[in-house]
């Protein structure tokens, strides 16, 4: 039995090892020697070094990746990620999978990283499907998921729980809104709040708004979708032309799913029932524009769970944020 460097001739045999052994065990999607390629070989974060096999007579019987992104920082300000480890399930459960995790971490100390932390952080993130959905996908795993044998194996390593993000998952095609959701919105629109689309020539506030929900990745996000020749339909709440919140854009993924960049309301027109029920109001739209479900994750203590759960959403599977100190 041989640990060895990965290289391009072995895509064929990891392909068909990862959806053999990996996709009936797990919740992690099926590769194509294309699909392959894009997620591990053309990532610029794709480094060869931190990808290894383990043959034996002549076979792939195990795969592994590590990576890592030093975002312009010193190298032991950022983690390393441990991307994947794959065991042929003939060999499951004969130190293969451990072997594979010390040769990874060689690797991330190499690089001079201290820490390993295992959640969506990670560049190089692997799809996966809702289980007992057909192709319902998600594009990223959040973390870990718990009492997976990857998490046992990770924990028999002397990783630690550092989270929990919960995956949630509804079905669009099923939607409907709930009459007390309708009578919410009737309730709000009598005291000047209504749900409606964005027009740049009525409403006005985006800015204020993220200054006072502190929060630059929704600027950015909104701003790079205004700044397209045909901008997605951005869900807010308003009153008198101001922006209190937003949701969406609205967009349907090639998959069915429903985008979601995120959903805020304003720290002076909360606790008025207007993130529910604007969120509410995007199933609807979502629905309404093609879209058969939609995904998201968020921390287990995220009190935007609420909202979640008010619509419909379940929790479908719990991921926990692993961490690890190499030195
Ligand atoms: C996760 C995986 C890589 C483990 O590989 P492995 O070679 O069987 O792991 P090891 O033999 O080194 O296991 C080391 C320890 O991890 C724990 N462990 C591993 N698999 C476990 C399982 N199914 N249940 C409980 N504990 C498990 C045990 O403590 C084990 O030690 P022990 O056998 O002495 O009790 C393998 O199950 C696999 O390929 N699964 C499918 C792929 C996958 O989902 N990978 C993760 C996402 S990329």
């Amino acid at each position: 039995m041989e640990i060895k460097k990965f290289n391009e001739k072995m895509i064929g045999d990891v392909v068909r090892l990862w959806n053999e052994s990996v996709v009936p065990y797990s919740i992690y999607a099926e590769f194509t020697e294309e699909s392959f390629k894009d997620k591990f070989i053309n990532n610029p974060f794709y480094d060869n070094d931190g990808s290894c096999v383990v043959e034996e007579a002549g076979k792939i019987i195990a795969f592994g990746n590590a990576t890592y992104n030093n975002n312009g920082l010193d190298v032991e300000k950022t983690p390393g990620y441990i991307t994947c480890i794959a065991v042929d399930k003939a060999y499951w459960r004969q130190g293969i999978g451990t072997k594979i995790l010390h040769y990874l971490e060689e690797f991330l100390m190499s690089k001079g990283k201290i820490l390993v932390r295992n959640f969506f952080g990670n560049p190089i993130n692997l799809k996966w499907y809702v289980p007992g959905y057909s192709k319902h996908e998600h594009a990223g795993a959040p973390a870990v998921e718990i009492n997976s044998p990857y998490y046992f194996l990770l924990m028999a390593n002397g990783y630690n729980i550092n989270g929990q993000q919960d995956a949630y998952h509804i079905d669009l095609t099923k939607y409907q809104m709930p009459q007390k959701v309708i009578d919410k919105i009737n309730e709000n629109e009598k005291d000047g709040y209504t749900i409606t689309i964005y027009d740049e020539k009525i409403h006005y506030g985006f800015d204020e708004l993220f200054d006072a929900l502190g929060s630059e990745g929704w600027r950015q996000a909104i701003k790079n979708n205004l700044a397209k020749e045909k901008p997605l339909p951005i869900l807010i709440v308003q009153k008198d032309g101001e922006i209190l919140g937003f949701t969406g854009p609205i967009n349907n993924e090639p998959s069915g799913r429903a985008f979601l960049a995120g959903v805020a309301i304003h720290p002076k027109a909360q606790a008025r029932g207007l993130g529910k029920t604007m969120f509410c109001s995007l199933c609807q739209k979502s629905k309404e524009n093609g879209s058969t479900f939609m995904t998201l994750f968020t921390g287990s203590d995220n009190k935007a769970r609420n909202i979640y759960l008010y619509a419909g959403l379940r929790v479908v599977r719990s991921f926990a944020v692993m961490r690890k100190d190499l030195k």
